[in-house]
């Protein structure tokens, strides 16, 4: 039997539930599907903090610059504006409803990260920002009577009817099958797809479902070129990319080669507090010069209960590895970390679809460019999760919000289809890495799309297809953007290119098109 609710929430990260809050504070009645335990996400493993504006020497105008700088003339100055502005606002509503941000005395503490002229990152239990996050904004959801979370719900496609999007297909947990469910609205926040990537600091949930669930339900995808990789992420054999976060280089942390050189000097004046494109770059170079597959994070200068107090889970989890941070110089390389790039929203994040709405990293809403800053992104979730679900709720549909009885019911979940074949997911990791990685160039991206299609063409379940496809996406616009700009590196167009600032949109049987803006009612053009 299909089952009704007056809005679905895909995802428990940082948005999904400050959406799902607003949405039960108008009045209806919501669903969260949730793919793994509840607090399983990006939003769970985030370190460095929130970017926020609350500090005596700081204003919104000086955020808004970073972000935009960071975001290497791709930004969009309205979202920028609304990111800080509505930022300082919901950090507040934050705290008054129980979060805890480190402090000394009264005053809250405030680190520092590449990119930003202000010491304004707010953190958590040193190096636990998002676990706070997600503890506290979960507690506030249990509280509302009308969430109603579902965790180890796998979302596989979205349900479409005379253009408008009205429900999900899903795996319920309990009865272990295919089940649909109808809404006036779906939210989507599942989050980024670092997990496209061999190497990634993201945990195994971040496979980029809800992109290419919106991809097919006709949405249009905006700058998925667009990848951040995390300069340092600890390089083990066979452990995974556990992050260090950039909060330490923001307390001093050098980077040096296997020789004990430091030698960000030699890449960029702001040495190993430039942008993290620009580090990971570095990274590279480095390795190649000196012939290695690392570098070497030193932590040395400073002093172990200092460490050991504002890094408290990385200090442990090294020393699981046998590192201590103090004394030992810390192996890292750069790892696929964030998806600048996504479902192309609005402000209030409406997508081109009716009835579909998404928020976070899944979405692209013009904030951050070509390139995050550092910490924007905790705060992109708050705001965007708190609008979208505003949006949603404040919406009155143009037409009749069909019935259930009435859906086009041609595709049907499958069991068998929830998971990503083990190898199709390793096959497309490793070209990912290979060819559509931190260095670009036509015939590498050319020979990762022919693969991808070539893995297409195979018969497959829903998720490996929507993994694929996600894989195909982002190859695709990489190959059609012919300069390099931000996340986006392409060795044989290696300048930023002034007739390029422009963004990247891809819809289902469309072939790529430009836009000036990220709106979706903006305009979109063929760009030959
Ligand atoms: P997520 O938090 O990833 O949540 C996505 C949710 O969707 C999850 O609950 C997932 O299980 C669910 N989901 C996915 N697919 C499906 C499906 N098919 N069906 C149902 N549910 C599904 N940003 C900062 O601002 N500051 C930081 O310090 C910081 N540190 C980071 C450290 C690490 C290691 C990582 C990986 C990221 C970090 N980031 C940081 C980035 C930031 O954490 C994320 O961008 C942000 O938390 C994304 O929030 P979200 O709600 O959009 O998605
Ligand atoms: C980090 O702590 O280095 C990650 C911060 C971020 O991704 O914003």
């Amino acid at each position: 039997m299909a089952l009704e609710t007056d809005f679905i929430v895909i995802g428990s990260g940082v948005a999904g539930l400050r959406a799902s809050i607003a949405l039960a504070e108008s009045g209806g009645r919501v669903t969260v599907l949730t793919k793994d335990k509840a607090s399983e996400s990006n939003t769970e493993y985030a370190q460095g903090g929130v970017a926020v504006v609350l500090a005596e020497d700081d204003n919104p105008e000086l955020h808004e610059e970073d972000t935009l700088v960071a975001g290497a003339g791709l930004c969009d100055p309205e979202a920028v504006e609304t990111l800080v502005n509505d930022g300082t606002k919901y950090i507040k509503q934050l705290i008054v409803w129980g979060i805890e941000f480190d402090k000394e005395g009264d005053k809250l503490l405030m680190g520092q990260e590449a990119a930003h002229s202000r010491r304004r990152i707010l953190h958590a239990h040193g190096d636990s920002t998002g676990a706070e996050f997600v503890r506290s904004l979960m507690a506030r959801a249990a509280a509302e009577k009308r969430i109603n979370l579902t965790p180890f719900a796998n979302t596989e496609s979205l349900i479409i009817s005379e253009g408008r999007c009205v429900g999900v297909r899903f795996l319920d947990p309990v009865l272990r099958g295919p089940r649909e469910i109808f809404a006036k609205a779906v939210i989507m926040c599942t989050g980024g797809a670092g997990q496209l990537y061999q190497h990634t600091t993201n945990p195994p949930v971040a496979t980029g479902d809800g992109m290419a669930m919106a991809y097919f339900a006709g949405a249009e995808m905006a700058d998925m070129e667009f990848v951040q990789f995390h300069p340092t992420a600890l390089s083990l054999e066979n452990a995974p990319r556990f992050l260090l976060t950039e909060a330490m280089r923001g307390e001093g942390g050098i980077l040096r080669n296997k020789y004990g050189e430091r030698f960000m000097p030699n890449y960029d004046e702001r040495f190993e507090l430039a942008p993290r494109d620009i580090v990971s770059r570095s990274i590279v170079a480095e390795m190649r010069r000196t012939g290695t597959r690392e570098v070497y994070l030193d932590m040395t200068s400073k002093d172990e209960e200092f460490l050991k107090h504002r890094f408290p889970k990385i200090y442990e989890t090294c020393k699981a590895f046998g590192l201590n941070i103090a004394t030992d110089m810390l192996p890292v390389s750069p790892a696929s970390h964030y998806c600048m790039g996504g479902i192309r929203t609005d402000l209030q994040g409406r997508s081109s679809v009716a009835g579909l709405y998404a928020a976070g990293e899944v979405t692209c809403t013009g904030v951050h460019g070509a390139n995050r800053l550092a910490s924007n992104s905790l705060l992109e979730g708050l705001v965007f999760g708190a609008r979208a679900g505003e949006a949603a709720a404040g919406d009155r549909p143009k037409s009749q919000v069909p019935s259930p009885r009435s859906k086009d019911q041609s595709e049907r979940s499958d069991s068998r289809s929830a998971v990503i074949s083990t190898a199709v997911k390793k096959r497309v990791k490793r070209v990912m890495w290979e060819r559509v990685g931190i260095l670009r160039d036509r015939d590498s991206l050319v020979r990762a799309i022919r693969e991808f299609e070539q893995i297409s063409a195979s018969n497959l379940g829903t998720s490996s297809r929507n993994f694929v496809t996600l894989a195909l996406l982002v190859s695709k616009a990489a190959l059609w953007r012919e300069e390099s700009r931000g996340g986006h590196y392409r060795t044989d167009f290696p300048d930023q290119a002034e007739d390029w600032r422009v963004h990247s949109v891809q819809r289902i049987g469309e072939s790529i098109s430009s836009a000036s803006r990220i709106d979706p009612d903006s305009a979109s053009a063929a760009r030959t």
